[in-house]
């Protein structure tokens, strides 16, 4: 079967960044870099190199930053190739007009309103989305895989990990039904459960395909946990009327919103780095 192709990405980046203060008073915490790219650069990689078109940024004040980011920079560019510089090093970076929108989430008032203030630009389509803060890092991306998996079987896709059961009231926990190979059908959905609560210790690591109606769902959606609108929320209520699968990404998957995943992951990249591994290697031995 034939499913509507995934050329819609969004993108919520418009939170304040308090865990990584004072370094995120003035930056977007999705500028923060892991090495020498920005966080969002590699969400949005990410969704290129799974064949999306379109990156729609639910942003907010003091993020004008990211636009920036992913604008052309005349000057920068027009120096760069005049001296013979290496333009590659930019690559991802100018995303054309009709490639990129941006839509501003004007009160925090969590997920699932972020993601329900890009409907019009998401219109009637199926979409994906991407919490930047969890970095996937994989030889394929995660959305790549996830699109694969669309391919085969349609409807709603979440990427998933499994994570120690004492964690499990900080994320979304799906209730899993029958495996198949990476693939497992997804029963239910609660967003942070108590320990005792948790249908499993397999929780939703920021990476959706979702078709439209979640759009609708979201319209209506009441305050959940921590009085915000939660998308986990509004993709529960959507199960049993449409398909709901989960994906484990073959990969590694960094938590970018925490001091310690952040830092995992530039020492993880760095030593996957020709230019870098040798010197890092070194210095990490002096500390450990
Ligand atoms: C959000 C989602 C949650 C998901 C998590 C992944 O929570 O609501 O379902 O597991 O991202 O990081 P947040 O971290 O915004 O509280």
């Amino acid at each position: 079967m034939s499913h509507k192709p995934i050329r819609k990405a969004v993108f919520p980046v418009a939170g304040l960044g308090t865990r990584f203060l004072p370094a995120t008073k003035a930056i977007p915490k999705e500028m923060l870099p892991i090495i020498d790219r920005p966080l969002i650069q590699y969400a949005v990689d990410e969704a290129i190199e799974a064949g999306i078109e379109q990156m729609i940024f639910v942003t907010g004040r003091g993020k004008s930053a990211i636009e920036d980011h992913f604008d052309m920079a005349y000057e920068l560019e027009h120096t760069m190739s005049s001296r013979g510089k290496d333009m590659t090093i930019l690559d991802g970076t100018h995303l054309k007009p009709g490639n990129c929108a941006y839509v501003r989430q004007q009160v925090p008032m969590g997920l699932g309103h972020a993601i329900w203030c890009a409907r019009d630009i998401v219109g009637d389509e199926p979409f994906a989305i991407f919490l930047p803060d969890e970095f996937m890092h994989g030889k394929t991306g995660c959305m790549k895989q996830m699109v694969s998996a669309y391919k085969e079987k349609g409807g709603n896709l979440l990427s998933v990990l499994e994570i120690p059961e004492d964690q499990v009231s900080s994320y979304g926990v799906i209730d899993p039904g029958a495996r198949d190979g990476t693939l497992t059908e997804v029963k239910g959905l609660v967003e942070k459960p108590a320990q005792k609560d948790a249908p499993s210790n397999l929780i939703i690591s920021g990476r959706y395909i979702l078709q439209p109606d979640v759009m609708r769902t979201l319209e209506n959606q009441e305050a959940g946990s921590g009085g915000e609108i939660q998308l986990t929320d509004a993709m529960a209520k959507m199960i049993g009327s449409q398909a709901f699968h989960a994906v484990t990404f073959d990969g590694d998957r960094y938590d970018c919103g925490s001091k310690a995943g952040y830092l995992e992951a530039n020492f993880a990249l760095a030593l996957q780095r020709d230019d870098l591994a040798d010197d890092v290697r070194k210095f990490i031995k002096k500390y450990i």
